[in-house]
């Protein structure tokens, strides 16, 4: 069984169903509303775990009533908690979701306990690790920390650089073997504005050349990915769904991707089993509840899709 080690953040998820943002000043009401597990870390550790990994978390939660339960539901997906610190003086982490009739989605994520996640823990915990462990992570949890935990492995990389920040447009990226962004993630790491006009295929190029021919895995929602590996350009397709909640799809994509990585899958392969695996997701509300199983991933895949 091939092993993840998740990097990444846990947080506590609530999701306001809206019709249209508000403004200042103005007070909505939703028309329903959820809590759930989320953050990116988790949510891409749950998925790796669902998909046969043997998966460890490594991250931070508050010593309260969201950690705890962060805690449990990992241990009840199978997931090595050991490293899951429960820090005493800082809330878990929590994302409020607003979420739209047409599943598109705006997150304010407070990072809480994830932003105590430091970098002499994890020079700590590293020596723990399998050397051929597929290291997955994501930008919830402190910048140097992740660089850290990267710097010395010797198994695959992974860098989902989301939330992605314009200070990090100079950075090289030469501690990481894949980078997975999504358009307006690539935007920044480019130094270009969110939502500047550069094609995909541009946009790509562009991302390949800033960081010196590293794999760049650019998700483009309901058009799949386009892919640039050793000097290769490869388009993966979606799959033609009515999308309900967007919300977590990168993270179902980084979870399935890196759990096929780690059973030794080619990269295209397993970039087309995640873009299969993420477009099933957005069919459902919320992010755990909406990872398809791998069998009907398997069946997708074998071409007996119905929307
Ligand atoms: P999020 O931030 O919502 O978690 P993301 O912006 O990181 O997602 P996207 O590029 O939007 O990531 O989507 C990731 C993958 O999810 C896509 O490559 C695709 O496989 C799938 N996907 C997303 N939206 C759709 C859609 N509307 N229809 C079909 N597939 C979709
Ligand atoms: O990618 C979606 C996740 O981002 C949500 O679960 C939210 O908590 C934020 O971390």
């Amino acid at each position: 069984m091939g092993t993840v080690t998740v990097l990444g953040s846990y947080n506590l998820g609530v999701t306001f169903a809206v019709e249209a943002l508000p403004v200042w000043g103005q007070t909505l009401l939703s028309r329903h509303s959820f809590f759930s597990h989320g953050g990116k870390g988790s949510n891409q550790a749950v998925t790796a775990a669902r998909f046969g990994a043997a998966v460890r978390f490594v991250g931070a939660v508050g010593q309260d009533a969201a950690g705890i339960s962060a805690r449990e539901m990992l241990l009840h997906e199978g997931i090595d908690v050991s490293q899951l610190v429960m820090v005493p003086d800082e809330p878990t982490g929590i994302g409020t979701i607003f979420l739209d009739d047409n599943g598109h989605n705006a997150i304010v994520v407070h990072p809480g306990a994830n932003a105590r996640l430091r970098v002499d823990t994890i020079l700590q915990y590293q020596r723990d690790w399998p050397t051929d462990t597929v290291l997955l992570a994501q930008l919830e949890i402190p910048f140097d920390t992740v660089r850290t935990g990267f710097a010395q492995h010797s198994g695959i990389r992974i860098l989902n650089p989301a939330p992605a920040d314009a200070s990090y447009a100079q950075e090289s990226w030469d501690w990481v073997d894949i980078l997975t962004p999504n358009e307006t993630e690539a935007r920044i790491l480019c130094g270009l504005t969110p939502d500047d006009p550069v094609t995909s295929s541009d946009l790509l190029q562009l991302m390949a050349g800033r960081t010196h021919g590293k794999t760049i895995v650019l998700t483009l929602g309901a058009e799949g990915a386009l892919i640039w590996h050793q000097g290769q350009n490869i388009r993966i397709p979606a799959v033609s769904v009515k999308a309900v909640d967007t919300t977590g799809a990168g993270d179902i994509f980084n979870g399935v991707f890196a759990a096929e990585l780690a059973h030794g899958e080619s990269l295209p392969q397993a970039a087309y089993k995640a873009c299969v695996g993420a477009s099933l997701s957005v069919r459902w509300p919320g992010v755990i509840p909406a990872i398809p199983s791998v069998d009907e991933v398997e069946r997708t895949l074998q071409g007996g899709h119905q929307n």
